[in-house]
């Protein structure tokens, strides 16, 4: 069942319209580059269904002590959750994103595991999350996946280049480091600025590369 919570909080003119992106958040190490995700999104008055499978609980907790659904709420800012964001239980095979009926404005898995990398490669739309990223590549809508693993397997790279033959972004989670990043936040910032590029989200949290880097040195 969707769980959706209109806050009071929110101004007309605040509530997103349009079809959501949906976000799926897997068990592959990188949850705040999830979490950092769904705040930009939200930022950007961007509807989104989200979808968190149970390994994606697991690595939100071991990762930035994000227990539930309330305390993810909690993390993006209230307001901007209840505005944005529909969430649905990776077992409901009757969800919206189960059906390419329902439009969407495409699809980002941050981060994916390998696991659902594999399945999303075969078709296996055996959860929520595999059924919509099947629902995405077969209405030519944009997938983005943002895998973490290393080293990676032959049969990683297969999966990899057998999702960008049938159109995926294969958009890894590595940041560059030409912006002379002083924390980890800016190191998340520069992969999740990149997904919002290819969704066509406005974003100022990473400057373009201009040619040379601003140094005093
Ligand atoms: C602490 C922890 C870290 C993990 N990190 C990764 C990872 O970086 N990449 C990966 O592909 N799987 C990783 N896994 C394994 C996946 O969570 C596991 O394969 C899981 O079944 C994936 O399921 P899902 O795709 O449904 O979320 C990790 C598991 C744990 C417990």
């Amino acid at each position: 069942m969707p769980r959706r919570d209109m806050a009071s909080t929110a101004r007309p003119s605040d509530v997103p319209g349009g079809p959501p992106v949906v976000v799926a958040i897997t068990g592959a190490s990188g949850a705040p580059y999830g979490v950092r995700l769904l705040q930009l999104l939200a930022a950007a008055r961007t509807p989104i269904a989200l979808i968190v499978s149970a390994p994606g609980f697991r690595l939100l907790r071991t990762e930035v002590g994000i227990e539930s659904l309330a305390d993810l709420r909690t993390a993006i800012g209230a307001a901007a959750w209840d505005a944005c964001v529909t969430s649905y239980d990776n077992a409901d095979s009757g969800a919206p994103p189960a059906s390419g009926s329902a439009a969407t404005r495409g699809m980002v898995v941050c981060p994916c595991s390998m696991g659902t990398l594999a399945a999303a490669a075969a078709g296996a739309s055996r959860s929520l999350i595999e059924r919509a990223a099947d629902v995405t590549l077969k209405e030519r809508r944009r997938l983005i996946l943002v895998p973490r693993e290393t080293p990676l397997s032959i049969i990683h790279l297969q999966n990899m280049m057998r999702l960008a033959r049938a159109g995926a972004v294969i958009l890894p989670a590595a940041p560059g480091f030409y912006h002379r990043p002083t924390a980890v936040a800016q190191l998340v910032d520069f992969v999740v600025a990149r997904v919002l590029d290819h969704l066509a989200v406005a974003q100022s949290v990473v400057v373009p590369w201009g040619g040379s880097c601003a140094s005093s040195d």
